[in-house]
């Protein structure tokens, strides 16, 4: 499966959340997002294993391998660039990765709506801006076990400065 083989199931004018072929939309600058009932995490994964979430995902090298080594878990990377997502999902489809699940969307606005307190076990968030990484702790809810940032050297210590 080629990255282009996943369509964008709506135009821009018809947004809507939606969970189709392992990849949940959550738009943005959309209005009705109360509308749509989480289905819980086993609706998606159809087991009940504990979550772990990669925020800004990326094209989804580090997540792919990580789901791949660890099945033990489902995990959930959030990305909001559709051509990222397309990456991820094609390394999906073809290492035939059962406990990964792209979700399209803003990390906040996916985790305010839809992530259940209490429901998600760990977090990961890779080489991201400093800054964003900061706020993206901010928003962790009671209940995560364990939180893991990997900031690159150089980011890291601009951060510090
Ligand atoms: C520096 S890249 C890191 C990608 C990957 N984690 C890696 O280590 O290669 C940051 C990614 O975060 C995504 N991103 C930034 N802010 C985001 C947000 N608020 N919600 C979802 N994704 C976000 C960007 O689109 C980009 O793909």
């Amino acid at each position: 499966m080629k990255p282009k083989m996943l369509k964008h199931p709506f135009q821009w004018d018809e947004r809507k959340v939606h969970i189709e072929d392992r990849v949940w939309y959550v738009p943005d600058y959309y209005e009705k997002y109360e509308e749509f009932a989480f289905p819980g995490w086993e609706y998606l994964f159809s087991n009940k294993l504990p979550v772990r979430v990669e925020y800004c995902s990326g094209n989804g090298t580090w997540l792919s391998e990580k789901a791949k080594q660890f099945p033990e878990y489902n995990w959930i990377g959030v990305e909001k660039q559709f051509e990222r997502v397309r990456k991820l999902w094609s390394k999906l489809k073809n290492l035939k990765i059962s406990n990964l699940v792209a979700l399209c969307g803003e990390a906040y606005t996916a985790t305010r709506y839809y992530f259940p307190s209490e429901s998600v076990s760990d977090i990961f968030i890779n080489f991201p801006i400093p800054e964003e990484a900061l706020e993206y702790i901010k928003m962790i809810k009671d209940g995560i076990s364990s939180i893991e940032i990997f900031l690159s050297e150089n980011l890291l210590q601009a951060h510090n400065q």
